[in-house]
């Protein structure tokens, strides 16, 4: 009997002992060491509604930012007034938009060839809509961008410019990967075709760059004809977990690229 209770007992510290340690956090997902509480450090400082999104469906989010490690890395490099390209920084294969039949202002607009398939299937769903996209501006070399600054400096003032328009280096536009729609005035936001890619761009992997009401997180005033393709994984990343804000995306992808998981 004796024996019995000190066995008992016995068994009762050890069921206590094990009851106290840790339980051993789990990967959220096979590509990436992250845990659950590594994720929730790694995204301490994004905006609250970008911290609830992405800890409401943390495997979902690493699944897409999975896929999107795959891609090019022009497709969702940061480029903005403190992370810039170089004079050299070119994109290897650009085409002319005008040969696959698109409308242009000017017949010499370029993009990154793998930015044409997306770019034809949402002229495509434009023109179903009764729409036609006319394409105003695209690639921009670093020494095309130098004129385009100073021109807009010696008309705007540098402080006016500084707020529309992009020093050499700094341009999203020497990516090859972005578009200016229509006028290039604010009154694009308010015809058919401004309104359509407001509502559909995001379907074809194309991102609003500079969103109203977002100057002091982009850099630049509200800007309805200028979009970057980020992907079709870049727009879904950045509506489902972003807050619909494409700086923050790329911020993030800059702040994963520089840790540890
Ligand atoms: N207008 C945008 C900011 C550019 O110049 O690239
Ligand atoms: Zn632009």
């Amino acid at each position: 009997m004796k024996y019995l209770t000190a066995a008992l007992l016995l068994f009762i510290i050890m069921a206590g002992s094990c009851e106290e340690k840790e339980p051993t956090e789990t990967v959220l997902h096979p590509d990436f060491s992250l845990t659950l509480s590594a994720l929730s450090d790694l995204i301490e400082d994004q905006p609250v509604p970008v911290k609830n999104a992405i800890l409401a469906r943390p495997e979902y989010f690493l699944e897409l930012i999975s896929e999107a490690l795959k891609l090019p890395d022009y497709t969702l490099v940061l480029v903005d007034k403190k992370h810039g390209l170089l004079p050299g920084d070119k994109p290897e294969h650009l085409v002319s938009i005008f040969d696959y039949g698109l409308k242009v202002s000017r017949r010499d607009l370029q993009v990154r060839a793998s930015v044409v398939p997306d770019l034809l299937a949402m002229n495509e769903a434009a023109r179903q809509a009764g729409l036609e996209l006319v394409h105003s501006s695209a690639y921009r070399s670093y020494e095309y961008q130098a004129e385009v600054y100073q021109r807009n400096v010696e008309t705007l003032g540098k402080e006016q410019a500084d707020r529309e328009s992009a020093q050499p280096g700094k341009s999203q536009h020497q990516l090859g990967s972005v578009i200016d729609f229509g006028s290039i005035t604010d009154a694009f936001a308010d015809t058919p075709e401004g309104m359509w890619l407001a509502e559909h761009a995001w379907e074809f992997g194309f991102s609003l760059s500079y969103p109203d009401g977002y100057e002091d997180v982009t850099g630049y005033r509200y800007e309805p004809w200028h979009f970057r393709y980020i992907s079709r994984v870049g727009t879904r990343l950045e509506r489902d977990f972003f807050n619909g804000i494409q700086q923050y995306l790329l911020e993030f992808m800059v702040l994963y690229r520089t840790s540890n998981y």
